[in-house]
Protein backbone atom coordinates (compact mmCIF):
# COMPACT_ATOMS: atom_id res chain seq x y z
CA UNK A 1 0.00 0.00 0.00
CA UNK A 2 1.65 3.24 -0.86
CA UNK A 3 2.06 5.84 1.86
CA UNK A 4 0.01 8.01 1.24
CA UNK A 5 -2.97 5.73 1.31
CA UNK A 6 -1.87 4.46 4.11
CA UNK A 7 -1.93 7.67 6.16
CA UNK A 8 -5.50 8.66 4.22
CA UNK A 9 -6.73 5.20 5.54
CA UNK A 10 -5.59 5.62 9.09
CA UNK A 11 -7.19 8.94 9.25
CA UNK A 12 -10.44 7.71 8.32
CA UNK A 13 -9.77 4.73 10.81
CA UNK A 14 -10.16 7.66 13.29
CA UNK A 15 -12.96 9.75 12.09
CA UNK A 16 -14.71 6.06 11.97
CA UNK A 17 -13.92 5.14 14.87
CA UNK A 18 -16.87 4.32 17.15
CA UNK A 19 -14.73 1.98 20.54
CA UNK A 20 -15.83 3.51 23.42
CA UNK A 21 -12.65 5.68 24.58
CA UNK A 22 -11.48 6.07 20.66
CA UNK A 23 -11.43 9.86 19.65
CA UNK A 24 -13.36 10.53 16.18
CA UNK A 25 -10.86 13.21 15.77
CA UNK A 26 -7.75 12.37 13.78
CA UNK A 27 -6.07 15.87 15.10
CA UNK A 28 -6.98 14.96 18.75
CA UNK A 29 -6.56 11.61 18.53
CA UNK A 30 -2.93 12.72 17.76
CA UNK A 31 -2.45 14.89 19.68
CA UNK A 32 -3.10 12.43 22.23
CA UNK A 33 -1.26 9.57 21.25
CA UNK A 34 1.96 11.80 20.85
CA UNK A 35 1.19 13.55 24.75
CA UNK A 36 3.77 12.93 26.95
CA UNK A 37 6.05 11.21 24.51
CA UNK A 38 9.65 11.93 24.04
CA UNK A 39 10.91 12.34 20.40
CA UNK A 40 14.35 12.26 19.89
CA UNK A 41 14.67 13.85 16.33
CA UNK A 42 17.88 13.60 14.43
CA UNK A 43 18.58 16.09 11.63
CA UNK A 44 20.73 15.32 9.18
CA UNK A 45 22.37 17.57 6.07
CA UNK A 46 19.59 18.30 3.40
CA UNK A 47 17.55 20.94 2.11
CA UNK A 48 14.47 19.72 3.72
CA UNK A 49 15.79 20.11 7.29
CA UNK A 50 13.95 23.62 6.87
CA UNK A 51 10.90 21.21 7.16
CA UNK A 52 12.34 19.66 10.91
CA UNK A 53 11.56 23.50 12.69
CA UNK A 54 8.07 23.20 11.65
CA UNK A 55 8.20 19.26 12.87
CA UNK A 56 9.19 20.44 16.23
CA UNK A 57 6.73 22.99 16.93
CA UNK A 58 4.06 20.62 16.05
CA UNK A 59 5.19 17.75 17.73
CA UNK A 60 5.35 20.58 20.90
CA UNK A 61 1.72 21.35 20.38
CA UNK A 62 0.92 17.83 20.26
CA UNK A 63 1.95 17.72 23.92
CA UNK A 64 5.78 15.68 23.05
CA UNK A 65 8.85 16.41 24.60
CA UNK A 66 11.69 16.58 22.14
CA UNK A 67 15.23 17.04 22.41
CA UNK A 68 17.20 17.40 18.51
CA UNK A 69 20.55 16.36 17.64
CA UNK A 70 22.23 17.71 14.38
CA UNK A 71 24.64 16.10 12.06
CA UNK A 72 27.53 19.17 11.49
CA UNK A 73 26.34 19.09 7.63
CA UNK A 74 22.51 19.73 9.36
CA UNK A 75 24.16 22.76 10.78
CA UNK A 76 24.75 24.46 6.97
CA UNK A 77 21.46 24.34 6.19
CA UNK A 78 19.15 25.39 9.94
CA UNK A 79 20.91 26.59 12.95
CA UNK A 80 21.08 24.87 16.34
CA UNK A 81 19.45 27.96 17.82
CA UNK A 82 16.75 28.04 15.63
CA UNK A 83 15.57 23.89 17.13
CA UNK A 84 16.37 25.43 20.36
CA UNK A 85 14.10 28.08 20.63
CA UNK A 86 11.24 25.60 18.96
CA UNK A 87 12.43 22.37 21.36
CA UNK A 88 12.92 24.48 24.24
CA UNK A 89 15.94 22.30 25.08
CA UNK A 90 19.57 22.32 23.91
CA UNK A 91 20.40 20.98 20.54
CA UNK A 92 23.29 18.18 20.84
CA UNK A 93 25.48 18.23 17.60
CA UNK A 94 28.93 17.10 18.77
CA UNK A 95 29.88 14.02 19.92
CA UNK A 96 32.72 14.93 21.97
CA UNK A 97 31.51 17.69 24.04
CA UNK A 98 33.17 17.09 27.71
CA UNK A 99 30.22 20.56 28.45
CA UNK A 100 27.14 18.15 27.04
CA UNK A 101 27.94 15.08 28.00
CA UNK A 102 27.73 16.70 31.33
CA UNK A 103 24.42 17.91 30.73
CA UNK A 104 22.75 14.56 29.07
CA UNK A 105 25.74 12.18 27.44
CA UNK A 106 24.33 10.56 24.36
CA UNK A 107 23.83 7.37 25.75
CA UNK A 108 21.55 9.17 28.38
CA UNK A 109 19.97 10.62 25.33
CA UNK A 110 19.88 7.13 23.56
CA UNK A 111 17.97 5.51 26.80
CA UNK A 112 15.57 9.08 26.91
CA UNK A 113 14.16 8.60 23.53
CA UNK A 114 10.45 6.78 23.71
CA UNK A 115 10.95 6.83 19.89
CA UNK A 116 14.55 8.50 17.55
CA UNK A 117 13.00 10.00 14.17
CA UNK A 118 15.60 10.98 11.98
CA UNK A 119 13.94 13.59 9.30
CA UNK A 120 15.37 14.25 7.13
CA UNK A 121 17.41 10.84 6.71
CA UNK A 122 20.05 11.96 3.76
CA UNK A 123 21.82 9.15 1.51
CA UNK A 124 25.34 9.81 3.36
CA UNK A 125 23.62 9.27 6.70
CA UNK A 126 21.84 5.70 5.46
CA UNK A 127 24.90 4.65 4.47
CA UNK A 128 26.97 5.24 7.64
CA UNK A 129 24.10 3.74 9.58
CA UNK A 130 23.96 0.96 7.21
CA UNK A 131 27.83 -0.04 8.04
CA UNK A 132 27.00 0.58 11.97
CA UNK A 133 29.57 3.30 11.90
CA UNK A 134 29.66 5.85 15.40
CA UNK A 135 31.22 8.57 13.77
CA UNK A 136 28.74 11.59 15.01
CA UNK A 137 26.67 11.78 17.65
CA UNK A 138 23.61 10.99 15.64
CA UNK A 139 25.16 7.74 14.08
CA UNK A 140 25.98 6.64 17.53
CA UNK A 141 23.08 7.31 19.25
CA UNK A 142 20.87 5.41 16.96
CA UNK A 143 23.48 2.49 17.45
CA UNK A 144 22.86 3.00 21.26
CA UNK A 145 19.15 3.52 21.54
CA UNK A 146 16.23 0.59 22.85
CA UNK A 147 13.75 3.13 21.05
CA UNK A 148 12.64 2.40 17.90
CA UNK A 149 14.47 4.35 14.91
CA UNK A 150 12.40 5.63 12.27
CA UNK A 151 14.00 7.49 9.11
CA UNK A 152 12.33 10.15 6.65
CA UNK A 153 14.84 10.07 3.79
CA UNK A 154 15.10 13.27 1.68
CA UNK A 155 17.60 13.42 -1.27
CA UNK A 156 17.94 13.79 -4.78
CA UNK A 157 15.54 11.41 -7.16
CA UNK A 158 18.78 9.83 -8.76
CA UNK A 159 20.90 9.37 -5.36
CA UNK A 160 17.46 7.61 -3.91
CA UNK A 161 17.25 4.99 -7.16
CA UNK A 162 21.11 4.31 -6.70
CA UNK A 163 21.69 0.67 -6.00
CA UNK A 164 24.12 1.68 -3.62
CA UNK A 165 21.19 3.29 -1.40
CA UNK A 166 18.61 1.35 -1.81
CA UNK A 167 21.03 -1.30 -0.85
CA UNK A 168 21.50 0.36 2.26
CA UNK A 169 17.85 1.14 2.73
CA UNK A 170 16.85 -2.88 2.67
CA UNK A 171 19.51 -3.66 5.35
CA UNK A 172 18.24 -0.97 7.64
CA UNK A 173 14.88 -2.24 6.97
CA UNK A 174 16.09 -5.87 7.97
CA UNK A 175 17.95 -4.54 11.04
CA UNK A 176 14.29 -3.33 12.28
CA UNK A 177 14.51 0.38 11.23
CA UNK A 178 11.49 1.48 9.58
CA UNK A 179 12.04 4.09 6.40
CA UNK A 180 8.92 6.42 6.39
CA UNK A 181 9.02 7.73 2.45
CA UNK A 182 10.16 8.96 0.55
CA UNK A 183 7.26 10.92 -1.42
CA UNK A 184 7.72 11.31 -4.98
CA UNK A 185 7.46 15.38 -6.81
CA UNK A 186 9.16 18.47 -7.40
CA UNK A 187 12.26 18.73 -5.93
CA UNK A 188 14.24 21.27 -4.69
CA UNK A 189 16.80 20.94 -7.42
CA UNK A 190 14.77 20.58 -10.17
CA UNK A 191 14.23 17.07 -10.63
CA UNK A 192 10.87 15.27 -10.26
CA UNK A 193 11.09 11.91 -8.56
CA UNK A 194 11.21 9.84 -5.41
CA UNK A 195 13.17 11.56 -2.76
CA UNK A 196 11.09 14.25 -0.89
CA UNK A 197 10.57 14.10 2.52
CA UNK A 198 7.47 13.65 3.77
CA UNK A 199 4.94 16.86 4.57
CA UNK A 200 5.12 17.54 8.84
CA UNK A 201 1.61 16.30 8.99
CA UNK A 202 1.88 12.63 7.62
CA UNK A 203 5.23 12.43 9.52
CA UNK A 204 2.89 13.35 12.88
CA UNK A 205 0.10 10.66 11.65
CA UNK A 206 3.00 7.97 10.90
CA UNK A 207 4.55 8.87 14.39
CA UNK A 208 1.42 8.99 16.62
CA UNK A 209 0.16 5.29 14.61
CA UNK A 210 3.80 4.06 15.84
CA UNK A 211 1.90 4.31 19.62
CA UNK A 212 -1.30 3.03 19.35
CA UNK A 213 -0.88 -0.95 19.32
CA UNK A 214 -4.36 -2.08 19.44
CA UNK A 215 -3.36 -5.18 21.69
CA UNK A 216 -5.78 -4.49 24.35
CA UNK A 217 -8.70 -2.80 22.07
CA UNK A 218 -11.82 -2.42 23.77
CA UNK A 219 -10.67 -4.17 27.08
CA UNK A 220 -10.76 -2.33 30.29
CA UNK A 221 -7.87 -2.29 32.66
CA UNK A 222 -7.52 -0.97 35.89
CA UNK A 223 -3.98 -0.42 37.56
CA UNK A 224 -2.54 0.65 40.49
CA UNK A 225 0.48 2.53 41.13
CA UNK A 226 2.63 4.26 43.58
CA UNK A 227 2.88 4.25 47.35
CA UNK A 228 0.36 4.11 50.24
CA UNK A 229 0.89 6.56 53.34
CA UNK A 230 -0.22 5.12 56.43
CA UNK A 231 -0.92 7.88 58.53
CA UNK A 232 0.37 8.08 62.31
CA UNK A 233 -1.11 11.13 62.95
CA UNK A 234 -1.60 14.78 61.34
CA UNK A 235 1.91 14.89 60.26
CA UNK A 236 3.97 11.68 60.00
CA UNK A 237 3.22 8.37 57.44
CA UNK A 238 4.24 5.11 56.98
CA UNK A 239 5.47 4.53 53.37
CA UNK A 240 7.59 3.45 51.16
CA UNK A 241 9.99 3.90 47.75
CA UNK A 242 7.52 3.61 45.13
CA UNK A 243 7.73 6.65 43.08
CA UNK A 244 4.67 5.35 40.62
CA UNK A 245 6.96 5.26 37.15
CA UNK A 246 6.60 1.61 36.57
CA UNK A 247 2.46 1.67 37.06
CA UNK A 248 2.75 4.95 35.06
CA UNK A 249 4.64 3.32 32.23
CA UNK A 250 2.06 0.05 32.00
CA UNK A 251 -0.98 2.85 32.34
CA UNK A 252 0.83 4.65 29.21
CA UNK A 253 1.07 1.08 27.51
CA UNK A 254 -2.30 0.16 28.16
CA UNK A 255 -3.96 3.01 26.67
CA UNK A 256 -1.57 2.96 23.89
CA UNK A 257 -2.86 -0.49 23.81
CA UNK A 258 -6.49 0.87 23.18
CA UNK A 259 -7.53 -0.07 26.58
CA UNK A 260 -9.87 1.99 28.78
CA UNK A 261 -7.48 2.62 30.90
CA UNK A 262 -7.97 3.32 34.69
CA UNK A 263 -5.26 4.49 37.13
CA UNK A 264 -5.15 3.90 40.80
CA UNK A 265 -2.22 6.28 41.94
CA UNK A 266 -0.86 6.61 45.10
CA UNK A 267 0.49 10.27 46.26
CA UNK A 268 2.90 10.21 43.44
CA UNK A 269 4.48 13.57 41.44
CA UNK A 270 4.06 12.14 37.83
CA UNK A 271 1.37 13.46 35.13
CA UNK A 272 -1.01 11.34 33.93
CA UNK A 273 -0.83 9.29 30.84
CA UNK A 274 -2.57 10.63 27.90
CA UNK A 275 -6.32 8.47 27.63
CA UNK A 276 -5.87 7.37 31.13
CA UNK A 277 -8.27 7.96 34.02
CA UNK A 278 -7.17 8.91 37.36
CA UNK A 279 -7.84 8.26 41.12
CA UNK A 280 -5.50 9.53 43.72
CA UNK A 281 -5.62 7.82 46.60
CA UNK A 282 -3.05 7.90 50.18
CA UNK A 283 -4.29 4.92 52.34
CA UNK A 284 -4.43 1.19 51.37
CA UNK A 285 -7.70 1.34 52.53
CA UNK A 286 -8.73 4.27 49.75
CA UNK A 287 -7.03 1.75 47.44
CA UNK A 288 -8.79 -0.95 47.94
CA UNK A 289 -12.34 1.04 48.03
CA UNK A 290 -11.40 2.49 44.57
CA UNK A 291 -9.98 -0.68 43.05
CA UNK A 292 -12.84 -3.36 44.62
CA UNK A 293 -15.51 -0.47 43.40
CA UNK A 294 -14.51 -1.26 39.70
CA UNK A 295 -13.00 -4.54 39.68
CA UNK A 296 -15.89 -6.09 38.63
CA UNK A 297 -16.29 -4.34 35.90
CA UNK A 298 -12.88 -4.75 34.47
CA UNK A 299 -11.37 -7.38 32.42
CA UNK A 300 -7.95 -6.61 33.58
CA UNK A 301 -6.49 -5.88 37.14
CA UNK A 302 -2.44 -5.33 37.14
CA UNK A 303 -1.38 -4.44 40.59
CA UNK A 304 1.97 -2.23 40.42
CA UNK A 305 1.48 -0.27 43.43
CA UNK A 306 3.90 -0.85 46.77
CA UNK A 307 0.87 -1.44 49.37
CA UNK A 308 1.60 -0.68 53.20
CA UNK A 309 0.57 -4.18 54.48
CA UNK A 310 0.42 -2.45 57.88
CA UNK A 311 -1.50 0.58 59.28
CA UNK A 312 -1.26 2.34 62.23
CA UNK A 313 -3.69 0.44 64.92
CA UNK A 314 -5.45 4.28 65.29
CA UNK A 315 -4.15 7.90 64.06
CA UNK A 316 -3.70 10.37 66.45
CA UNK A 317 -5.76 13.16 66.82
CA UNK A 318 -3.03 15.89 67.00
CA UNK A 319 0.68 15.50 66.58
CA UNK A 320 2.22 13.27 68.49
CA UNK A 321 5.08 14.97 71.13
CA UNK A 322 8.29 13.75 72.37
CA UNK A 323 8.36 11.86 75.53
CA UNK A 324 11.43 11.46 77.94
CA UNK A 325 10.86 8.18 77.00
CA UNK A 326 14.18 6.28 74.60
CA UNK A 327 11.42 4.18 72.98
CA UNK A 328 8.09 4.75 71.25
CA UNK A 329 5.76 1.50 70.26
CA UNK A 330 3.40 2.61 67.71
CA UNK A 331 0.66 -0.92 67.09
CA UNK A 332 0.41 -2.07 63.49
CA UNK A 333 -2.78 -3.91 62.06
CA UNK A 334 -2.83 -5.38 58.63
CA UNK A 335 -4.72 -4.05 55.73
CA UNK A 336 -6.49 -5.48 53.29
CA UNK A 337 -4.85 -7.88 50.73
CA UNK A 338 -5.89 -5.56 47.55
CA UNK A 339 -4.91 -7.74 44.95
CA UNK A 340 -6.19 -11.08 46.50
CA UNK A 341 -9.27 -9.42 47.01
CA UNK A 342 -9.63 -9.21 43.38
CA UNK A 343 -8.61 -12.67 42.58
CA UNK A 344 -12.07 -13.98 45.16
CA UNK A 345 -14.20 -12.05 43.35
CA UNK A 346 -16.88 -15.07 41.80
CA UNK A 347 -15.82 -13.37 38.90
CA UNK A 348 -12.25 -12.29 39.09
CA UNK A 349 -10.80 -10.64 36.05
CA UNK A 350 -7.36 -11.30 34.88
CA UNK A 351 -5.09 -10.58 37.70
CA UNK A 352 -1.11 -9.33 37.73
CA UNK A 353 0.53 -8.92 40.54
CA UNK A 354 3.98 -7.89 40.91
CA UNK A 355 6.41 -8.99 43.72
CA UNK A 356 8.95 -6.77 45.13
CA UNK A 357 11.12 -8.95 46.73
CA UNK A 358 15.18 -8.19 48.36
CA UNK A 359 16.52 -12.24 48.41
CA UNK A 360 15.02 -15.56 46.83
CA UNK A 361 13.07 -13.46 44.07
CA UNK A 362 11.82 -16.65 42.68
CA UNK A 363 10.99 -18.33 45.99
CA UNK A 364 8.59 -15.29 46.68
CA UNK A 365 7.07 -14.18 43.62
CA UNK A 366 6.01 -17.89 43.10
CA UNK A 367 4.36 -18.16 46.42
CA UNK A 368 2.68 -14.97 45.63
CA UNK A 369 1.64 -15.68 42.37
CA UNK A 370 -0.34 -19.08 44.13
CA UNK A 371 -1.24 -17.62 47.27
CA UNK A 372 -2.51 -14.72 45.62
CA UNK A 373 -4.54 -16.99 42.87
CA UNK A 374 -2.97 -14.82 40.75
CA UNK A 375 -2.68 -15.32 36.97
CA UNK A 376 0.41 -13.58 36.55
CA UNK A 377 3.26 -12.38 38.89
CA UNK A 378 6.22 -9.95 37.21
CA UNK A 379 9.30 -10.42 40.59
CA UNK A 380 11.64 -7.47 40.56
CA UNK A 381 14.74 -6.85 42.96
CA UNK A 382 13.82 -3.85 44.90
CA UNK A 383 17.31 -4.48 46.61
CA UNK A 384 19.29 -3.50 43.62
CA UNK A 385 19.97 0.48 43.27
CA UNK A 386 19.43 0.56 39.27
CA UNK A 387 16.31 -1.41 39.19
CA UNK A 388 12.95 -0.95 40.74
CA UNK A 389 11.75 1.79 42.99
CA UNK A 390 12.62 5.18 42.02
CA UNK A 391 14.63 4.34 39.08
CA UNK A 392 13.73 4.87 35.49
CA UNK A 393 15.04 0.96 34.52
CA UNK A 394 13.77 -2.31 35.64
CA UNK A 395 14.33 -5.70 35.28
CA UNK A 396 11.93 -8.53 35.66
CA UNK A 397 11.12 -12.13 35.85
CA UNK A 398 7.06 -12.75 34.70
CA UNK A 399 5.92 -15.92 36.49
CA UNK A 400 2.62 -17.61 35.78
CA UNK A 401 1.15 -21.19 36.18
CA UNK A 402 3.51 -23.59 34.55
CA UNK A 403 6.15 -20.89 33.15
CA UNK A 404 8.39 -17.99 33.64
CA UNK A 405 10.38 -15.25 31.34
CA UNK A 406 13.21 -12.62 32.07
CA UNK A 407 13.08 -9.19 30.90
CA UNK A 408 16.95 -7.88 31.08
CA UNK A 409 17.17 -4.43 32.17
CA UNK A 410 15.76 -1.55 29.95
CA UNK A 411 13.47 1.59 30.49
CA UNK A 412 10.53 0.94 32.10
CA UNK A 413 8.34 2.50 28.91
CA UNK A 414 9.44 0.11 26.87
CA UNK A 415 9.47 -2.32 29.44
CA UNK A 416 5.51 -1.78 30.05
CA UNK A 417 5.09 -2.81 26.62
CA UNK A 418 6.77 -5.55 26.04
CA UNK A 419 5.18 -6.97 29.66
CA UNK A 420 1.74 -6.27 27.71
CA UNK A 421 2.82 -8.39 25.34
CA UNK A 422 3.25 -11.03 27.25
CA UNK A 423 0.28 -10.48 29.63
CA UNK A 424 -2.25 -10.28 26.03
CA UNK A 425 -0.80 -13.91 25.15
CA UNK A 426 -1.30 -15.12 28.47
CA UNK A 427 -4.94 -13.79 28.81
CA UNK A 428 -5.84 -15.52 25.32
CA UNK A 429 -4.35 -18.71 26.28
CA UNK A 430 -6.40 -18.50 29.84
CA UNK A 431 -9.45 -17.82 27.48
CA UNK A 432 -8.60 -20.61 25.46
CA UNK A 433 -8.52 -23.05 28.22
CA UNK A 434 -11.59 -22.17 29.56
O1 LIG B 1 6.94 2.71 41.62
P1 LIG B 1 8.35 2.50 41.12
O2 LIG B 1 9.35 3.41 41.80
O3 LIG B 1 8.42 2.56 39.62
O4 LIG B 1 8.81 1.03 41.54
C1 LIG B 1 8.17 -0.08 41.00
C2 LIG B 1 7.84 -1.13 42.07
C3 LIG B 1 9.12 -1.70 42.62
C4 LIG B 1 6.99 -0.52 43.20
C5 LIG B 1 6.97 -2.21 41.34
O5 LIG B 1 7.72 -2.73 40.28
C6 LIG B 1 6.57 -3.34 42.31
O6 LIG B 1 7.28 -4.29 42.56
N1 LIG B 1 5.33 -3.20 42.88
C7 LIG B 1 4.79 -4.09 43.91
C8 LIG B 1 5.37 -3.72 45.24
C9 LIG B 1 4.81 -4.59 46.34
O7 LIG B 1 4.10 -4.11 47.17
O8 LIG B 1 5.12 -5.84 46.25
P2 LIG B 1 4.69 -6.95 47.36
O9 LIG B 1 5.55 -8.10 47.03
O10 LIG B 1 4.75 -6.38 48.71
O11 LIG B 1 3.17 -7.25 47.01
C10 LIG B 1 2.77 -8.28 46.12
C11 LIG B 1 1.57 -7.87 45.31
O12 LIG B 1 0.44 -7.70 46.17
C12 LIG B 1 1.72 -6.55 44.58
O13 LIG B 1 1.08 -6.68 43.34
C13 LIG B 1 0.98 -5.55 45.46
O14 LIG B 1 0.46 -4.47 44.72
C14 LIG B 1 -0.11 -6.42 46.03
N2 LIG B 1 -0.57 -6.01 47.36
C15 LIG B 1 0.27 -6.04 48.43
C16 LIG B 1 -0.22 -5.72 49.68
C17 LIG B 1 -1.57 -5.34 49.83
N3 LIG B 1 -2.06 -5.01 51.01
N4 LIG B 1 -2.37 -5.30 48.77
C18 LIG B 1 -1.90 -5.64 47.55
O15 LIG B 1 -2.64 -5.60 46.55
Amino acid sequence: MCLFMYVRKSLRRCYLSGVPGRCRNPRSRMTLSLANRQILLGITGGIAAYKSAELVRRLRDSGATVRVIMTPAATEFITPLTLQALSGNPVHTALLDPEAEAGMGHIELARWADLLLVAPASADFMARLAQGQGDDLLATVCLATRAPVCLAPAMNQAMWRNSATQANADILRQRGITLWGPAEGAQACGDTGPGRMLEVPELLALLASRFDTGLLAGQRVLITAGPTREAIDPVRYISNHSSGKMGFALAQACADAGAITTLVAGPVSLPTPARVTRIDVTSALEMHEAVMSRAGETDIVIAAAAVADFRPASVAADKIKKTAADTMTIELVKNPDIVASVTALPTAPFTVGFAAETQDVAGHALDKLQRKRLDMIIANDVGRRDIGFGSDDNAVTVYWPGGSAGFDKMVKQPLAQRLLEKLVELQRSKKQHH
